[in-house]
């Protein structure tokens, strides 16, 4: 008879080999998937009465060389099972709580999505409106040289319209020309600087201004800047296109009024006011482009004219909406965006 080995080693009262108990044990470790399943499983393999102690004692009947390696493989057995038995439980016991912690029975909800923010939907209807009249959007650096913001829209440093932009500067070692735009009229002047006319642009964006905020004012806010520039553009072509915004903006029937108003850098300059319920509500800024700041930019004024306007839609947004105070477009509460 050849000399048995681990894998041959037959436990001569159960008639079970070590390789055929270890097979079982673990087929059937693994479909215990509940604790009390694994109780009995503990008892039917390791306890007392149990096939792994069964095939101990069966070594007693061994000659001692047989005994010598069939016992070395079924310790080694043992404690491989004891392991396996210990994690199985531990996997058993975490997955156990987590379905005590989560209520299965519970019909299933579909997850809550997110939404464009109201300042965007506004943006983007306004520029839209835009579109479709010829204007394309691009966009414009938020942290802004004082030449773009200031000097170019003819807004010297000792000019007093500079007190009417309250602004935040960017305090750094090297620089002291560098700011938060605080209108989104600096692209004005960087899009003549960088292209040949005709130019016909919207620009929404951010903007800030050292102030203290209230109902109606925000220390950063969002603006639509539009410039056209072209041979022989004149102020009914303004008026044409803000008409025609207003319109597509607030109803077919929206009565529109202009008035004289200042901005450095236009010439005449104008507000534009829209009857709502009775009463002029004041909706943007705009001009004819002031000679100096087609000049700045490099362009001939004597060819060329345009007209340039400016909004907040964050302001059109509260008027159409019933909105009472601006600030709750940045306090991120959920009650307010999800109505949108
Ligand atoms: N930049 C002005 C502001 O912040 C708004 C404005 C007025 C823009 C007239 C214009 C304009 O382009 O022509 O109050």
């Amino acid at each position: 008879m050849p000399l048995p080995n681990d894998q041959g080693v037959q436990a001569i009262q159960t008639g079970e080999s070590v390789e055929e108990l270890k097979a079982a044990a673990v087929a059937s470790l693994d479909s215990a998937d509940s604790i009390e399943l694994l109780e009995s499983w503990r008892v039917g393999f390791m306890g007392r009465k149990g096939r792994l102690t069964a095939l101990l004692r069966g070594l007693g009947s061994l000659d001692i060389e047989e005994r010598k390696i069939a016992g070395a493989s079924a310790n080694k057995l043992r404690s491989e099972l004891e392991l396996l038995f210990e994690e199985r439980v531990n996997q058993s016991k975490s997955s156990e709580a987590l379905v005590g912690s989560i209520d299965i029975s519970l019909p299933g909800r579909r997850p809550s999505l997110g939404g464009l923010h109201p300042s965007t939907q506004m943006i983007r209807e306004i520029t839209q409106a835009f579109n479709e009249m010829g204007f394309q959007t691009i966009e414009g650096p938020e942290v802004e040289l004082e030449k773009y913001n200031f000097d170019m829209l003819n807004i010297p440093a000792d000019h007093p319209a500079r007190d009417q932009w309250d602004t935040i500067w960017v305090d750094d070692d090297t620089h002291n020309d560098i700011l938060l735009r605080t209108h989104t009229s600096p692209m004005q002047a960087r899009t003549m600087e960088a292209n040949d006319p005709p130019i016909r642009v919207v620009v929404p964006g951010k903007c800030y201004r050292y102030e203290s905020t209230d109902a109606t004012h925000e220390w950063h806010f969002n603006q639509v800047e539009g410039l056209a520039v072209d041979e022989g553009i004149t102020f009914a072509d303004l008026k044409g296109t803000l008409y025609e915004f207003a319109r597509r903006i607030f109803g077919p029937h929206r009565k529109v009024r202009f008035r004289c108003d200042f901005f450095p850098f236009v010439e005449p300059g104008v507000d534009m006011s829209i009857d709502w319920n009775g009463k002029w509500i004041e909706i943007l800024g705009a001009g004819m482009v002031h000679p100096k700041v087609l000049e700045n930019a490099g362009y001939d004024s004597t060819k060329y004219t345009g007209f340039a306007f400016g909004m907040g839609p964050e302001r059109i947004s509260m008027l159409r909406n019933e909105i009472t105070d601006i600030r709750h477009f940045f306090s991120n509460d959920l009650r307010f965006l999800t109505q949108f």
